[in-house]
C-alpha cells in the first residue's frame, strides 16, 4: 500500500495522509482523487506548469523527469531540484512512500478556488 503525505503551502499549512494501492496512477490524480485541489490548466497534458508541486521524499517511485516535464517546470514559480509536475509523475510501485508540498494555488493564474 502507497503512503502519500501531501503539506500545503496555502492558508493554514494542512498536511493531509492518503493510504492506498496507487502504482500506475499520477500524483495529480491521487491529489483531486481525494477532493484536494492541484490546478491543471492544460487538462495533464504537459503542456503547462500549473500542477507543479515539491517531492520531498520518494522521488525513486515515481516515473523519471522527461525533457518536456524539465521545459516546463522551468516556466514554473520557484522551481527547485524537487518540482515535479503533478500530472507527469506516475507512481511505480505500490509499497511507495511519498511526500509532496503543494505550492499556494492562488498564485496560480486561472486559479478558480
Ligand atoms: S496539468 Fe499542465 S502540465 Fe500538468
Amino acid at each position: 500500500m502507497n503512503k502519500i503525505t501531501i503539506h500545503f503551502e496555502e492558508a493554514d499549512h494542512e498536511t493531509r495522509v492518503v493510504e492506498g494501492d496507487f502504482k500506475g496512477i499520477h500524483l495529480l490524480d491521487v491529489v483531486e482523487d481525494h477532493g484536494m485541489h492541484l490546478s491543471s490548466n492544460c487538462g495533464a497534458v504537459c503542456a503547462c506548469s500549473t500542477c507543479h508541486i515539491y517531492v520531498e521524499s520518494g522521488m525513486d517511485s515515481l516515473k523519471e523527469l522527461s525533457d518536456n516535464e524539465e521545459d516546463f517546470i522551468d516556466r514554473a514559480i520557484n522551481p527547485t531540484l524537487e518540482s515535479r509536475l503533478g500530472c507527469q509523475c506516475e507512481i511505480l510501485d505500490n509499497d511507495a512512500e511519498i511526500t509532496i508540498t503543494i505550492p499556494d494555488q492562488s498564485d496560480i493564474i486561472g486559479h478558480e478556488h
